[in-house]
C-alpha cells in the first residue's frame, strides 16, 4: 500500500461510539445502565450499545425515543431455520436493532469463526437492513512480526466474495488489535490512525476515494476516559468501540464527552 495516499478528512459526519457489553450484566444492572443511557444528549455523536442478546428487547423498549441505538453482538447468517440456540439478523432487525457486529476476535477465537463466515454474516446483516460493524485486527505475535497490514488485508479481502461495492460502502469497520482488547494496553493513537489509513486505502482501491471516504472506521481495544480524546483527535479515527468501560456509566459518559468535545475542537481548527 502507498503511504503517500493517506487520507486526512474525517469520513463520517458524526463520530460513532459503540458500547459492546459482551456477556456481562444482570437484569438489575442492565436496568440501571438503561436508566442512565436514556437521558444522554450528545447531538454531535451517534451512540449505540450492544447488549447480550437476551436483553435486546429490554434495551430497545427503554431506549425507544432516545438517541442511543441498539445492536447485536452476533447473528446467524441464515434468516431462519433449524439452528438451535441461534438468532438471525432478520430477527434483530425486526425488533428495531440498527447495528450488528461481525468478526469480533472473541468469536473468531472462541467459535473458530473464519473470514468467510464473517463475510457471510456481513452480507446477512446488510440484507436485514442493519449496519454491520466488521471487526478486524491482529494478534500480538502478528503485531510484533510486523504482519498487521497483511492480516487485516486478508480479513478484508474475504469480504469480496460476498459483498458488492454498495455493500462495502455501507460497512462500519472496527480496528481492534487483539492484544489491546481487555488488557488495559491500548494501541497508541498514532499507530491506530496509521492502521485506519491502511484500511481506508484498501477501501479506496475497491470503491474509489470519494466513496471510501464516507466509510466510518472506529477503534477498539482498552478505550477509557483517559485515552478516548487522544484517539478521537486523530485524522482517520471516526469513533470508538468500547468494551469494559461501557459498563460503567460515568466512565462511558466521560468517553462520550471526550468524543464530542474533540470533534467540536477539530471543527474549530478547520475553520
Ligand atoms: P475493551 O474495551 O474491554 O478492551 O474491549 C474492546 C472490545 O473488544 C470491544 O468490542
Amino acid at each position: 500500500m502507498d503511504e503517500r495516499q493517506t487520507l486526512v478528512n474525517r469520513p463520517f459526519p458524526h463520530p460513532l461510539v459503540v458500547g459492546n457489553w459482551k456477556m456481562n450484566g444482570s437484569l438489575q444492572s442492565v436496568h440501571g445502565l438503561l436508566e442512565a443511557l436514556v437521558k444522554l444528549d450528545y447531538p454531535q455523536l451517534e451512540i449505540a450499545i450492544l447488549p447480550p442478546s437476551l436483553f435486546t428487547l429490554t434495551a430497545l423498549m427503554r431506549l425507544n425515543g432516545s438517541q442511543v441505538s441498539v445492536g447485536a453482538q452476533n447473528i446467524h447468517p441464515q434468516p431462519y431455520g433449524a439452528h438451535t440456540g441461534e438468532v438471525s439478523a432478520a430477527m434483530f432487525s425486526e425488533l428495531g436493532c440498527r447495528f450488528a457486529l461481525a468478526g469480533h476476535s472473541e468469536r473468531r477465537t472462541d467459535q473458530n469463526e473464519s473470514n468467510a463466515e464473517v463475510a457471510a454474516k456481513c452480507a446477512a446483516i446488510l440484507k436485514a437492513n442493519m449496519t454491520p460493524i466488521l471487526c478486524v485486527g491482529e494478534t500480538f505475535d502478528q503485531y510484533r512480526n510486523d504482519q498487521t497490514e497483511e492480516v487485516i488485508e486478508s480479513q478484508l479481502n474475504a469480504l469480496l466474495a460476498n459483498l458488492t461495492e454498495k455493500n462495502l460502502a455501507s460497512l462500519v469497520v472496527a480496528y481492534e488489535p487483539i492484544w489491546a482488547i481487555g488488557t488495559g494496553k491500548s494501541a497508541t493513537p498514532d499507530y491506530a490512525d496509521r492502521v485506519h489509513k491502511r484500511i481506508r486505502l484498501w477501501l479506496t482501491r475497491q470503491l474509489g476515494e470519494e466513496v471510501a471516504n464516507t466509510v466510518c472506521i472506529i477503534y477498539g481495544g482498552s478505550v477509557n476516559s483517559a485515552n478516548a480524546r487522544d484517539f478521537m483527535v486523530q485524522s482517520d479515527i471516526g469513533g470508538l468501540l468500547v468494551g469494559g468501560a461501557s459498563l460503567n456509566v460515568s466512565e462511558f459518559c466521560k468517553i462520550l464527552d471526550s468524543a464530542s468535545t474533540s470533534l467540536l475542537r477539530s471543527q474549530e481548527e478547520r475553520k
